[in-house]
């Protein structure tokens, strides 16, 4: 037979037999002599690794990044120079979900992108929303145990999760988001992505902007009701994994339009609102869009848990030319990711082939469990070493951030500035009457079961956002619009103490 062929054991042994054990006598106990049968039971016992903590359930496929426009002015990333392409690897996500959930439900897409450059792995590890729910480390443990499993049922809640988000303002423009018709993606094909926080970008001379990263389908934004919804997670829970690797099968590559916002330093100390807060967007018309370049996935992995299930992406992975920014929900993220993935995956998940950079990785780390790649051999172990071997680059150095203030616990609902509905009554505005009416209706469906207090709290919200708004949700949700106006007479905290008991 075919040296390929033959089945062997896990160092390449033949093996005689894969179905019948070994036993004393046709009719007998099996026998540790079938070490065959140990072998492989044994592996398959340890076969399941954890799922990631959020965004459990997901699907990949490999592209490239093709630079179209001109940034150059703004960052030396020879990822974003003109003319460059890219490979990359990137994975879509929900996030509520455990690894088994149905794809199709409402809830944000995660969409993280690792590309492949020559100056190492860049990670951009965003979301099909332009903001998010929170914006300090503290709470996000909490955001994700409000929305996951309740302790006592073990079945998610809408009160826990309305509870949560309607504590924390600063999330109605979120709530505004995934309440809206683009709550459910029809595919991942079908909707738009973006990086989220403010970054940094630096040039050759060493000047600093900010900017932010957003990539617009090519595809058409193409969204499910909650009816067609539930009956497509009725009948396919992979819906989006099968839409993305089918396309990409027939050659029906997806893109995307890859813009930047960019801010100047002097811009943001001058800006109406912190810049650096995520549950803020930069608006277009002050912040125009400028095209980068395009984003497209053609060619689907050879095998899910290798390539998909063993990506790590982390928002820490950037390269020389772009870096983080002083938001406060960034910085939570630098650590997290490689401190989940050296408990996902062990600490030489870099070596994994999905992970690894295409260029030469020079870093000193050695040792540890499964490394693979030959532990850089005889090569010195400590650095400055006389030999002069992977000296450090000062070329690189970022240029210095001018920091201010007093180290403290700073509420940003004590800034002057901070207002949390601006942006969610400004979304609503630009609605058109067919968007507001679902937005109405799903949001009066998924509160539904949710105790009253609750539900005045998010109609408050609303109506300090927009007074039309506030009033549909009211009468949607069978409220008392006139207690509604009241309740919108106090400050959070009296809000907060109003609403405390169902
Ligand atoms: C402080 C806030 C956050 C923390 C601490 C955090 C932490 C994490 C952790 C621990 C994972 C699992 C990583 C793994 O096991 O590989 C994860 C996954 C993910 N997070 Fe976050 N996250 C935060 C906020 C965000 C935000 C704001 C975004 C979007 C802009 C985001 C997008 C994602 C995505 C897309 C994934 C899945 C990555 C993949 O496909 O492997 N996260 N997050």
């Amino acid at each position: 037979m075919d040296e390929k062929r033959k089945l062997t054991n896990e160092v390449g042994a033949p093996v005689a037999d894969n179905e019948h054990s070994i036993t004393a006598g046709s009719r007998g106990p099996v026998v540790m002599h079938d070490v065959w049968l140990q072998e492989k039971m044994a592996h398959f016992n340890r076969e399941v690794i954890p799922e990631r903590r959020m965004h459990a359930k997901g699907w990949g496929a490999y592209g490239s990044l093709t630079v179209t426009g001109d940034i150059s002015k703004y960052t030396r990333a020879k990822v974003l120079q003109p003319g460059k392409k890219t490979d990359l690897f990137i994975r879509f996500s929900t996030v509520a979900g455990e690894r088994g959930a149905a794809d199709a439900e409402r809830d944000i897409r995660g969409v993280a992108c690792k590309f492949y450059t020559e100056e190492g792995n860049w990670d951009l590890v965003g979301n099909n929303t332009p903001t998010f729910f929170i914006r300090d480390v503290h709470n996000f443990s909490d955001l994700n145990r409000a929305v996951k499993r309740d302790p006592r049922t073990g079945v998610r809640s809408a009160q826990n999760n309305w509870d949560f988000w309607t504590l924390l303002p600063e999330a109605f423009h979120q709530i505004t988001i995934v309440m809206s018709d683009r709550g459910i993606p029809a595919s991942f094909r079908h909707m738009h992505f973006f990086g989220e926080h403010t970054f940094a970008f630096y040039n050759e001379k060493n000047e600093r902007v900010w900017c932010k990263f957003h990539f617009h389908t090519q595809q058409g934004i193409r969204n499910l009701t909650d009816e067609e919804a539930e009956k497509l997670c009725g009948q396919d829970r992979e819906s989006h994994g099968k839409d993305l690797f089918e396309a990409i099968e027939r050659g029906d590559c997806p893109r995307w339009t890859m813009y930047v916002q960019i801010m100047t330093e002097e811009q943001a100390k001058n800006h109406y609102e912190n810049p650096f807060d995520i549950t803020k967007i930069w608006r277009h018309r002050e912040f125009p869009l400028i095209e980068v370049g395009v984003l497209e996935l053609n060619r689907n992995p050879e095998n899910y848990f290798a390539e998909v299930e063993q990506s790590a992406f982390a928002p820490a992975h950037v390269v020389p030319g772009i870096g983080f920014s002083p938001d406060k929900f960034l910085q939570g993220r630098l650590f997290a990711y490689g401190d989940a993935q050296r408990y996902r995956l062990g600490i030489n998940h870099n070596q994994i082939p999905v992970n690894r950079a295409k260029c030469e990785v020079n870093d000193y780390h050695r040792d540890g469990a499964m490394r693979v790649d030959g532990n850089y051999g005889a090569a010195p172990a400590y650095t400055p070493n006389s030999a002069d071997v992977w000296s450090p680059q000062p070329e690189v150095t970022e240029p210095p951030l001018d920091l201010e203030g007093a180290m403290y616990r700073f509420d940003p609902k004590d800034d002057p500035t901070d207002d949390n509905f601006r942006a969610g009554g400004n979304l609503y505005r630009l609605m058109t009457e067919d968007k507001r009416k679902l937005l109405i209706e799903n949001t009066a469906r998924n509160i539904a079961p949710v105790t009253h207090n609750v539900k005045y709290r998010h109609a408050v919200h609303c109506f300090l956002a927009d007074g039309e708004y506030g009033e549909r949700i009211t009468k949607a949700m069978e409220l008392d619009f006139a207690k509604v106006k009241e309740l919108a007479k106090l400050d959070n905290a009296g809000l907060i103490e109003a609403t405390r008991n169902p």
